[in-house]
């Protein structure tokens, strides 16, 4: 329950292609899983920065990652400008960014990521910050809500799931992921066909909010060019449209201001073996680029 399968394990490797004595800033260091593959060959003296805002990823990545190769921060990319006072200004060979949630936080119902599971609705990936799903919910007018869920859940029945919400709110406060999860199933009923929850979208949006994952994506990439050393390679990968979209954005602004060449001109997919052994992995994506300044 407490593991979580890092995506595209092998083509991270192959596409970042490590060498012996680079450095890596994983900026989503998760459980440590990309992280140590790439330390593997970046052995022996190639050193490793691993970040997460979340507390308890850095608690377990410790028990995984080389102690002698690897310093561990807590921090946000999204403050990259704050991030740096502990990591420092320095560029790095190899970048790597795994967005989105973990199994782990996915899984402890104390979380509240899931509608799988009962939980309090909090769904923030650094409790160390204030603003739980629930208060974000308290707050949120109908409309405002309408548009959380159109415009970060992509769910067509944005409208009549945000009437049920503000109709459930005014009975009493939603707190948990439960009673979040069947106001949303009672108002679009999860067709016996369909392997999506109903609550999935709206799930995702109150995530995306709660945490401003587009906010620190856009910030993080507006900013590559400070981060990459010259012959330097950057990996997303991202688990859904909105994150792509700024991936491919971004990285073709890039290459047309002619610093930086794609790695990957098509985003890297999982094959089907590796959906059917890890299902969370069906709608990565994975962009690499690399700047220019050394043969490579
Ligand atoms: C998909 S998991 C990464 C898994 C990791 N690659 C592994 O192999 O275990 C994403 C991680 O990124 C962290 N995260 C998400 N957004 C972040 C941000 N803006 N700054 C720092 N960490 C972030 C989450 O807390 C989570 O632990």
């Amino acid at each position: 329950m407490n593991r979580h399968i890092p995506v595209l394990r092998d083509e991270v490797v192959q596409g970042l292609d490590p060498r012996a004595g680079e450095n890596l800033l994983d900026l989503t260091i998760g459980r440590g899983g990309h992280a140590l593959e790439i330390l593997k060959k970046t052995a022996p003296d190639g050193r490793l920065v691993g970040v997460d805002r979340d507390p308890d990823a850095l608690a377990h990545a410790v028990e995984l990652l080389p102690a002698d190769r690897t310093e561990l921060v807590h921090g946000n990319f999204g403050d990259l400008p704050g991030l740096k006072e502990s990591i420092g200004s320095g560029t790095w060979d190899l970048v790597l960014a795994d967005l989105g949630v973990s199994s782990p936080q996915l899984d402890v119902p104390e979380r509240g990521f899931s509608f799988r599971n009962d939980g309090p609705l909090d769904m923030r990936m650094d409790p160390t910050r204030e603003g739980t799903a629930a208060q974000l919910l308290e707050g949120l007018t109908e409309g405002q809500l309408v548009t959380l869920i159109t415009e970060l859940g992509e769910d067509r029945h944005a409208r009549r799931i945000a009437a049920a919400i503000i109709r459930a709110r005014a009975e009493q406060p939603i707190r948990t992921t439960g009673r979040l999860a069947s106001v949303i199933r009672a108002t679009v009923p999860n067709k016996g066909d369909s392997k999506v929850d109903a609550a999935t979208r709206t799930f995702q949006a109150l995530r995306i909010a709660v945490n401003g994952e587009l906010e620190a994506l856009q910030h993080l990439l507006d900013r590559v060019g400070s981060l990459l050393s010259p012959g330097g390679r950057l990996a997303v990968i991202s688990y859904h449209s909105l994150e792509d979209r700024k991936v491919k954005a971004t990285f073709r602004t890039l290459t047309q201001e002619g610093d930086h060449r794609l790695v990957t001109p098509r985003p890297v997919r999982p094959s089907m073996k590796e959906v059917s052994r890890n299902p969370r992995s069906r709608s990565a994506r994975m962009r690499i680029i690399c700047r220019l300044g050394v043969d490579r």
